[in-house]
Formats: structure tokens, sequence, C-alpha cells
């Protein structure tokens, strides 16, 4: 420090070599340790200034007293202007530009929301009205309209959620007491949209089904169907083969080929499962499709004259193809999500890493 006794000039020079530095600092430590040297109690400009009073003559004292004092006021001025600036507004040297914004937290799609949406955009592209069913249903609809008689095993009790409570009567008529169930597919729909509707028809209904299954990882007691109807005069299997065709390429990509397989529902005659031609080999054989080169997507058929007379249609008249394909399924094989009960869980670790 020098020994020079402070003047008026000493202590404007200190205060603009203090306002420059302090603008110049690059953090607010800088600052502070700017501040600390200029004010601290030891060490510090001031502080050497007050230590100079106690050797200096009489009659300089006071002037020292002062000059260390207007120095100190000085700093101290310009440094809690700084720091109020510094925190109430931007850090030290001002805003930084190239900073992140702070996002605000988005929430997004369920994963089988985004697949679903996916599929009735298809759907809805090729012409299909996307209609929705009735949870709780009555056997009626969901299994002897569709031409499965009382004996059929998907009417076991085993399968299907009954509900403790039959529907209420309708005022006068006991035999409107009916048993009620939790759907066990979709496909009931088909009954009460041809019940209510005259062909042509081209409907889609996604919805919630539920069955008497235990959790385990390819299993629910709760899963999603789309349901696929079409109906009209001159409506052949080909039909029916280039609608999933088409559906198949545009969700799984335009390379997909489609396998129809012999198969059996009560409601379609002939009936088929349809497999897909492995998205991830190619067909090749790989560990997705389990070296086959195929994987199984959902079941088809043409519509049974059975379940025409069910409602009213003329079987002679009205030909048709149904669909039914698990969306948690589609869901699965798209994502390669390895337990069905994951979609369930709302961790939202799993959730958040699909697109949405
Ligand atoms: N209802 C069937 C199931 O739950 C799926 C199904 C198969 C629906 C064939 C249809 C169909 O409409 O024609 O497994």
């Amino acid at each position: 420090m020098s020994d020079a006794l402070p003047t008026q000039d000493a202590v404007d020079a200190h205060v603009a070599a203090f306002a420059r530095e302090l603008a110049a600092a690059p953090s607010l430590n800088d600052a502070k340790s700017l501040r600390d040297r200029y004010l601290g109690r030891k060490n510090s400009i001031v502080a050497a200034w007050m230590q100079l009073i106690g050797s200096a003559p009489a009659d300089q004292k006071k002037h020292i007293g002062q000059y260390a004092n207007a120095l100190k006021v000085a700093i101290e001025a310009r440094w809690t202007a700084y720091d109020e600036a510094a925190q109430n507004a931007a850090p030290a040297g001002g805003v930084d530009v190239t900073l992140p914004g702070r996002q605000p937290r988005l929430g997004h799609r369920h994963p089988l929301t985004v697949v679903r949406d996916r599929m009735e955009e298809i759907f809805t592209r090729m012409g299909f009205a996307i209609v929705e069913g009735p949870e709780i249903e009555d056997e009626w609809h969901c299994f002897d309209a569709l031409n499965m008689p009382a004996e059929h095993p998907a009417r076991d009790m085993q399968d299907t959620l009954y509900l403790a409570s039959p529907m209420p009567p309708i005022a006068g008529d006991p035999e409107s007491l009916v048993r009620t169930m939790l759907r066990t597919h979709t496909s009931a729909m088909q009954i009460r949209y041809m019940q209510a509707h005259q062909p042509p028809i081209r409907i889609v209904v996604p919805g919630r089904v539920y069955r008497r299954d235990d959790l385990d990882l390819t299993h629910t007691p709760m899963f999603s169907q789309m349901e696929g109807l079409v109906v009209g005069e001159g409506i052949s299997l080909a039909d029916l083969k280039g609608t999933l065709l088409a559906f198949a390429r545009d969700m799984f990509g335009e390379q997909s080929r489609l396998r129809f397989r012999p198969s059996f529902f009560p409601y379609t005659e002939p009936s088929a499962e349809v497999d897909i031609s492995c998205w991830s080999c190619n067909g090749a054989g790989c560990s997705m499709c389990k070296k086959s080169g195929w994987i199984e997507i959902l079941g088809c058929g043409m519509v049974h004259p059975a379940v025409f007379e069910a409602v009213g249609y003329d079987p002679e008249k009205y030909t048709g193809f149904a669909w039914g394909i698990g969306i948690e399924r589609v869901a699965i094989l798209r994502y390669q999500v390895e337990d069905i009960r994951l979609f369930y869980e709302n961790d939202l670790r799993f959730l958040e890493q699909f697109p949405s």
C-alpha cells in the first residue's frame, strides 16, 4: 500500500478503478473478492487508510479519516447497486442469452393412446367412422347374436366377468331381465351398430374389453381392442385383404406383407388369423418374430349369415367382413415392450420413453 497520504484525487481514482473492475467481473464471486479487496476488515484499501490515521501527523488525522470514510461510502454505494441488480435481474455480466430457457414440464399422451389414435387416423382416411359402445353388455349382444350358442366355451364363467346385478327389467316385461357382464370383446358393438343402422356400413370400434385372466407378461384382465366392420352389397374377401393390407402398410411400413391362416370364429365364415411379415427382419427371421419371419396380429373373416339374421339383415343381399385387433398387442410389437403390465402401472419412467 502506498505510504502517500490519501487525497481526494486518490479517492476518485480508487472509486473509478473499483467501478471499472466491478463492471468487468466475470462472476458474482469475482465481484465479491473485488469488494473485499477494497472494503475488507483486513488488508483492504479502506483498512490500510484507516490504519494510516494512527501514525499520521496530528493535523492530518482528521483529513485522512474523512478520505478513508469517503472512499468506504463510495465503494459501498457502488457495491450495493451492483449487488441489488445481480439479485433482482440477471447474473453478473448480464443476461446470458445462450443459456437454455426453463422448459415447463409438458404432459403427453399415453403410448396406448398414441397407437390407438394412429390406428383411428389410418382407418378414418380409408373412410371408416369411429364409434364406441358400452363396456357393460348383455349376453345376447356379446354372444348369442354373434352366433355363440349357450354352451360355447367363451361363455364359460372362467372367461367372462359377469356383474352381480342384472340390468333392471323393462316395466311389465320380466323376460327383459338379462344377465350382464363386462364385454369380452368389441365384437358386441357390431350387433348394436347393425341393429341401429342399415348398410352400407364402414366402422371401427376402439374400446376396453375384459376377461378373467390372471396378470402375467402378456395378459391383463382389461385390455383394448379395435373392431372393424364393413357391410354392403358385393363385399368380398378381396376387400377384406385389401383393407387390412393397406392398414398394415401404413402402420408398420410399406414393405409389410400379410399371411392369412384359416381359423375359426363363430361370427365369421370363412375365418382367418392374420400374420404380418416381421418389420424388424422383413421376414428373414429374428428374435422378435421367434425366427419365423411372421407375427400374428389379428383375427378376421367374412360376417356369418347367422349374424346378419340376428340383426334383421338379408344375408342373401348383404355380405361383409369384420376383424378384431388388440391395441396393446400392436403397441407391444411396435415398441418391443416385454411386459403388458407396464402400460397400466403409470410409472413415468416407462411412459416418458414414448413419442407423444
Ligand atoms: N373377437 C375376437 C377376439 O376377441 C377378435 C375377432 C376375430 C373379431 C374375428 C372379429 C373377427 O370381428 O371377425 O379375439
